[in-house]
């Protein structure tokens, strides 16, 4: 069926073809029963670019992701393509993808599955029914600042520099994107920085209560410094709904956060950019685990990650909340039923295969 909704997927490679498979399963699901249709592409990355094309993306897949509404990419690289220098390195595709399509916003939910509460390392009460969202400014901050590099003083010592930087540019959009989402959930947004040490905290404070003020006052904003918050995640994590951070502090936050619930082949994940003439804002959604080498080909991958990366881009691209909710659902189920990856496997249950738990999550739907 026509649709003006256009997907590219990038399988890459390891086990990302075989997780995108189940996804192309659900979207084929999505368009017989619930009569939604995606104009689907389908494009080579990573080591699957480099054996084809010679480069781990080409300008055509490039601009087939400038013009789509959202990417969704499985994962790229393995031992084959270890031994290329740098630049021509797999993960060099997902890089340029990334800064062509200008993803200054990294979005990491999360969010405790009911199945799961008691594989979190924390107390259940503390973790049953956690769906939280972190967003880290992903392309400006200290990983970026100038000066930076390693100098060495007259006196023989040497000295490593690096350097926060954010203009109000900088900090306004990202900001913006999550008031956006907040609006999508339950409407509370908490910035967090440490303006009480950094001078670039005190304008991310600034401008983000500036922007709050002028676009966003129906958004609940709250402000909290970045140590406090780690401290915070770990105590009470269902406080928060979306928080909002820096580059760096985003890194920590959103990796501890992550795992206060899930394991690697559960973990969505989102990087959004600025919204384009023809109204679309680019996106690109991909789970955070790699291409796995050690398991792929023997259908052991877990699909569930990129199943929910595949949910938020219906929820927060495509306007369905319906539908995302709806694959959120079966994957409870399919969870609150025991069935298994190896690496989400509890002892004395048994490990079911890609195929298997693809099969279970439709019939769930
Ligand atoms: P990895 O995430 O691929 O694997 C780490 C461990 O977790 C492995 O034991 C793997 O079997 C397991 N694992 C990961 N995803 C899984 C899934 N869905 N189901 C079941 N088990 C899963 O990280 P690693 O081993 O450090 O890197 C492998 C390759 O992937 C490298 O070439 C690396 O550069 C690349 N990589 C790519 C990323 C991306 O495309 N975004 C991110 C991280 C690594
Ligand atoms: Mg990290």
């Amino acid at each position: 069926m026509a649709s003006n909704r256009k997907l590219l997927i990038l399988p890459g490679d390891g086990i990302g073809p075989e997780v995108m498979g189940t996804v192309r399963k659900v979207i084929d699901w999505m368009d017989r029963r619930r009569a939604v249709s995606f104009d689907v592409d389908e494009d080579l990355v990573g080591g699957a670019a480099i054996d084809k094309h010679g480069a781990p993306v080409t300008d055509a897949t490039v601009d087939k992701a400038m013009n789509c509404d959202a990417v969704l990419l499985g994962a790229v690289g393995g031992p084959k393509w270890d031994d290329l220098p740098f630049e021509r390195k797999p993960e060099r595709g997902l890089l340029r993808l990334r800064k062509d399509l200008g993803l200054y916003a990294n979005l990491r939910p999360a969010i405790c599955f009911d199945a799961l509460v008691e594989a979190s390392t924390l107390k259940p009460e503390i973790v049953a029914g956690l769906d939280i969202m972190i967003i880290r400014e992903l392309t400006g901050g200290v990983y970026f600042g100038e000066p930076r590099g390693i100098e060495t003083l007259p006196n023989g010592e040497r000295r490593g520099v690096n350097t926060q930087v954010y203009t109000t540019s900088e900090i306004r959009r990202v900001a913006a994107v999550a008031f956006d989402l907040a609006r999508k959930r339950s409407n509370r947004v908490c910035s967090v920085e440490k303006a009480n040490v950094m001078e670039s905290g005190v304008l991310w404070r600034e401008e983000v209560t500036k922007l709050h003020g002028e676009q966003f006052s129906d958004v609940e904003l709250s402000h909290m410094y970045a140590d406090n918050c780690a401290m915070q995640l770990v105590r009470a994590p269902k406080q928060f709904d979306v928080i909002v951070t820096d580059n760096l502090f985003g890194d920590m936050l959103s990796d501890a956060a992550a795992m206060l619930t899930g394991s690697l082949g559960m973990l969505p994940s989102a990087s959004l950019g600025d919204v384009d003439e023809s109204g679309r804002r680019k996106s690109l959604y991909e789970p955070v685990h790699g291409s796995a080498p050690d398991i792929a080909g023997q259908g052991k991958a877990n699909p569930l990650a990129t199943l929910l990366s595949y949910a938020m881009s219906l929820r927060y691209t495509f306007d369905l909340p319906e539908d995302a909710d709806l694959i959120e659902q079966a994957v409870n189920n399919v969870l609150a039923k025991g069935l298994r990856t190896p690496d989400i496997m509890a002892s004395g249950m048994a490990a079911v295969s890609t195929a298997t738990m693809t099969d279970a999550l439709i019939q769930e739907l």
